[in-house]
């Protein structure tokens, strides 16, 4: 494998437990808020970003490649409030999409085809959570100033459940 694409496909896997690690913070952070859908939906965006650094793990793994485990960044985020936590979110999964395209590029130019099968399924799934987090803030713009809305809104996130990844290695 290519020196780089081994040391971007090792560092996702502490972006992915980072992200975990965030959204765990959101959700405790919306707990304290007694929100508790929200504070439910942020939790299994946490079991998701688990998953997906368990598969840049196992990938690793089975491609007989060394793994070195970092230490895990404490989460960078300051509160202010609900929109403001929505919009962190969206931010956090664009830089996300941005490591992942920069991973692809370093596959493509190497020409690692295996790899760039592998993270086609990000590619994908980086689509979808910008979307749900974009999806999100518009929820919360239309109904998250009134209490009433809001409840039916937090009602509607309490019913997210963790299903795990459609990408098997
Ligand atoms: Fe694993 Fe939300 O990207």
């Amino acid at each position: 494998m290519n020196a780089t694409v081994h040391q971007l496909l090792n560092q996702q896997i502490n972006k992915e437990f980072y992200s975990a690690y965030l959204y765990l913070e959101f959700s405790n952070y919306f707990k304290s808020q007694d929100l508790d859908g929200f504070a439910n939906w942020y939790f299994i965006q946490a079991q998701e970003e688990r998953d997906h650094a368990m598969l840049f793990y196992t990938y690793l793994q089975n491609e007989d490649m060394p793994i070195t485990l970092e230490a895990i960044d404490k989460p960078n985020f300051e509160w202010v409030d609900h929109m403001t936590t929505l919009e962190a979110g969206l931010t956090h999964e664009k830089y996300v999409t941005s490591l992942i395209n920069a991973i692809y590029e370093a596959a493509y130019d190497s020409r690692d085809f295996r790899a760039m099968q592998f993270l086609d399924w990000f590619v994908k799934e980086q689509g979808e959570e910008e979307t749900n987090a974009r999806d999100l803030i518009s929820k919360f713009k239309l109904f998250g100033n009134d209490p009433k809305s809001l409840y039916m809104l937090n009602q509607e996130l309490a019913a997210r459940v963790y299903s795990a990844p459609s990408l098997v290695l």
